[in-house]
Parts: structure tokens; sequence; C-alpha cells
């Protein structure tokens, strides 16, 4: 029986029962649950959820920020770090930060940062290669961004066990805790407590080290626009993110004060670890389990040719993306997909479970969306989200991520191991174990 048959079969006063059924398709069977969605519910009214499941209706919601609101982040978010970019819409944090954080994260970067990513994904891969197999989701996909944590942001963490806990505990309040689970919420909020009194002391080495940073933001800003010597390519901040918010002076009708630059830091850990670690997994599995995609991907990693490779990477997580949904609450009644015969008017309150990931399986976007394509255009996916709080490290993300996948398939003789001990180890849809083989 399919989902729905399934929900229509239990009367609607039985609440808890129907909402059982779709409890258990989101959380352990979304692709089964969201495709008979988009063939015959899109816009789906449950009891606790509204889900919505086709392109156009996900854009619709992610660009009404006025009627989906990011309000489900904030009792989450503002005890660690307080009001930001991510749990405010249409504000002056949203506004401010965005601007001081694309600034810090320079596009110049990419390149130095790929190259770092690529170089600590070869230690680790030949650490393990006297064994024959690395477990994938800590020893590679988490140990990189951990590592580009301290090298590029600037935040190495006292050792990497308690980097590896405070990036999980917080991800796990703030991105997947739905119930309200008040153990996992103290979790992150001790994390974030301890964040904070070890980046203060950081603060003040990164302060008093003298670096070659421009002091004044806005000739810190400026070097990016002037045109491209030599010369002015010296000049750009060689210090790592963190000392160059250390380091920079804000006008006194710009606040952004110390507190805010070690939330930053805190926003940069959260963000960074978890997801890239969930993707470099998922991709890694996806590819290996098509041996002709594979080969080809292999073909383009050999050459060098990251412009080709890097579509295989974005298209393998298509199959599996980062998360099937974001999250929104509905402010006031909103009239969805209007003028179609799909309309339905979203009640105020809702929650609603915009779905990322079903809407690039949409076929009346995507053209044949069960197939594997490297041609399909950017648009297509919604891998970091849509509308006003698209990622912020898209551009990171997206250079790192195929770097370390690319380094793993250069691998000779990469390979499941045989039978379940090949299989990824899922928690919910986080994976959470995956062990490989390659040769030495
Ligand atoms: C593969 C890795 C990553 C994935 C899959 C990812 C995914 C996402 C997604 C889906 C959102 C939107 C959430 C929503 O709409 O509710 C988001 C937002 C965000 N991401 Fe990422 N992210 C990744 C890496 C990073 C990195 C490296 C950074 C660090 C700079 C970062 C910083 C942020 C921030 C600050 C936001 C909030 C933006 C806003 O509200 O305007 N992310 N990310």
């Amino acid at each position: 029986m399919s989902y729905l048959e399934r929900y229509d079969s239990i009367p609607a006063e039985n609440v808890s029962d129907r909402v059982n059924v779709i409890n258990q398709g989101v959380w352990t069977d979304w692709t089964q649950l969201f495709k008979e969605l988009r063939e015959s519910r899109p816009i789906f009214i449950t009891p606790k959820f509204v889900l919505v499941s086709l392109f156009p209706d996900v854009q619709e919601v992610l660009s009404r920020s006025e009627y989906f609101s990011v309000r489900g982040y904030t009792g989450k978010m503002d005890p660690v770090f307080g009001p930001c970019m991510l749990s405010r819409d249409n504000s002056e944090h949203n506004w401010r930060e965005k601007s001081i954080i694309r600034s810090v994260l320079p596009l110049e970067d990419l390149s130095m940062v790929r190259k770092m990513a690529g170089e600590i994904a070869k230690s680790s891969l030949d650490k393990s290669a006297a064994t024959g197999k690395i477990e994938v989701v800590h020893d590679l996909a988490k140990f990189v961004p951990i590592r580009l944590c301290g090298d590029y942001f600037g935040f190495p963490g006292p050792n990497l066990e308690t980097m590896y806990r405070w990036s999980k505990t917080t991800q796990d309040d703030m991105f997947r805790n739905l119930t309200n689970d008040p153990t996992i919420h103290e979790a992150s909020v001790q994390s974030g407590n301890e964040m904070r009194a070890y980046l203060s002391e950081l603060l003040k080495e990164k302060r008093a080290k003298e670096t070659e940073t421009p002091t004044n933001f806005f000739t810190y800003l400026a070097q990016f626009f002037q045109p491209k010597t030599a010369n002015n390519d010296q000049k750009i901040a060689p210090g790592d993110v963190f000392t160059r918010l250390a380091n920079t002076k804000f006008p006194g009708d710009i606040p952004f004060s110390e507190e805010r630059i070690i939330a930053h830091m805190i926003i940069f850990l959260v963000s960074s670890i978890e997801g890239t670690a969930q993707v470099i997994t998922q991709i890694i599995e996806q590819l290996l389990k098509r041996p002709e995609i594979f080969q080809k991907a292999l073909a383009a990693a050999k050459a060098n040719d990251d412009e080709t490779f890097d579509k295989y990477v974005w298209e393998a997580l298509r199959f599996n993306p980062f998360s099937p949904f974001v999250v929104r609450f509905c402010e006031a009644d909103y009239t969805l997909a209007a003028g179609t015969p799909r309309e339905t008017t979203i009640p105020a309150k809702s929650v609603v479970l915009a779905s990322i990931g079903s809407a690039m399986f949409d076929s009346a976007v995507v053209t044949h969306p069960d197939e594997f394509s490297i041609n399909r255009p950017n648009y297509n996916y919604m891998h970091f989200s849509y509308g006003s709080h698209t990622c912020v490290g898209e551009h990171i993300a997206g250079v790192v991520v195929p770097e370390v996948v690319k380094q793993t398939l250069l691998r000779p003789g990469l390979r499941f191991l045989p039978g379940d001990e090949g299989k990824v180890e899922y928690q919910g849809y986080i994976p959470a174990r995956f062990v490989v083989a390659y040769d030495k």
C-alpha cells in the first residue's frame, strides 16, 4: 500500500495514526513519499506539516519570507549565537551580516581553499592506505572540513573530538530536533557556551598578531575592486577568516561587535562540518553505485578537468541530497500556486516542509529526472536552498566537496566492501558510518 493509501484509509479524526504514516515517510523513505505527493497531492496539508513537493511551489515558498519565515530556527539558534541571518528574515541582521561575511569569504580564496581541501583529503587517505580501507564519514568527510575550520576559518578548536562534538550537538538541535527534545537542545546550548569561552581567548590572540590585513573595513573591501596587478594580488590578506574579522575596524555606526565576530565563528563551525560530511559521503556512495558513471567521472578527475568532474558530483548528490526539505513557518494564510489546478491555501501557523530534494525531481522543470545527466542547467539544482537564505558558504562547499570526492576517486581500486559492511549506515537520513576499500 502506498503512503497516501495508508493515510486515506485512517479516519480523519485519528490524527496520531495519520501523522505516524507521514512521519515514517518523511524520516525513513522521503523519496517514495514525495514521489507520491508530486504525482497526486503536490501541496499536502496534514494535521502536523504541510508538504510542498513541486519545483515552482518550493521556490515560491522560499521566495516569500514575509509569509514563510525562518521563525522556527530562532529558539534553537539564539541561545547559541544570538539573532543571525538564518534565524531572521528581512532584518538588519540578514542584510548586514551577509554583506560582511561575504566580504571575508571572497571568491579569490577559492583556488586556495580547493587546494587545502585536496591536501587534507590526501593526507587522510594516505594515512588509511596501509589498512586498505577508510571510514569515510569521520576520517575523511568530517575530518577535512574540521581541519579547514582551523586552517581556513581560523577556528582549530582544542582537539578533534571536541570539534566533532560541538558540530554534531549544535546541528542535531538546530536542524534535526523537530520534536524539540530538551536534552538535545541543552547539549547544543552547552556547546555554544564552550565555544564562546574558547573563541573569546582566541580572539585576543588573533588581535595581538600583526597581520598584513588592512585594518579599516572599507580599505579592506576596496582591494577586491582594484584592477588586478601582481602587486595588488600580494596585498590580499593572507590571514585566516577569523584574523580578517578580528583585525577589521568597523565604523561606529556599523554595529559588528566582538560578540558578533565570535558568533560568526561559531556559525562557520555549525554550518560547515556536518553538511559537508554528509554530502561527501552520499556522493561517493552514489558514484560507486553507478559503475559506468563512476568511470566517466574518474576519467575527468584523471584529466584534471574540474569543470566536468564537478558536474558529476552535483548530479550524484541530486539522487541523495543534503536535505530533503527546509522548514518554514507560515506567518499568515497564503494561497500557493494560485491560478493552477493545485492552488491551495496554507493556513497561518502551519509548519511547511519545502522539499528542495523533491523539487529536483519535478519532471515539469528537470528533464528526465530519473536519469543521471551532467548536462543540466545549474538552476535545476537546489542543494544549497533558494531565495533569501541560500547558503552563504555555497562557493566554499562548491570547491571543498568535489575536491574531496575527486581525491577519493583517484585512489586505485576504490570500491564498496562486500555485503553489509560496504553499506552506508544511516541515522535517520544522516550517514553515521561508511567504510570503502582501495588499493595502496
Ligand atoms: C556541503 C556543504 C553545505 C551544504 C549542503 C549547505 C546547505 C545549506 C542550506 C540548505 C542552507 C539553507 C537553509 C534554509 O534555507 O533553511 C544553508 C544556509 C547557510 N549556510 Fe550552508 N551549506 C553548506 C556549507 C556551508 C558552509 C561551508 C558555510 C560557511 C560559510 C555555510 C554557511 C551557511 C549560512 C551562514 C547559511 C544561512 C544563510 C542565510 O540565512 O542567509 N554553509 N546552507
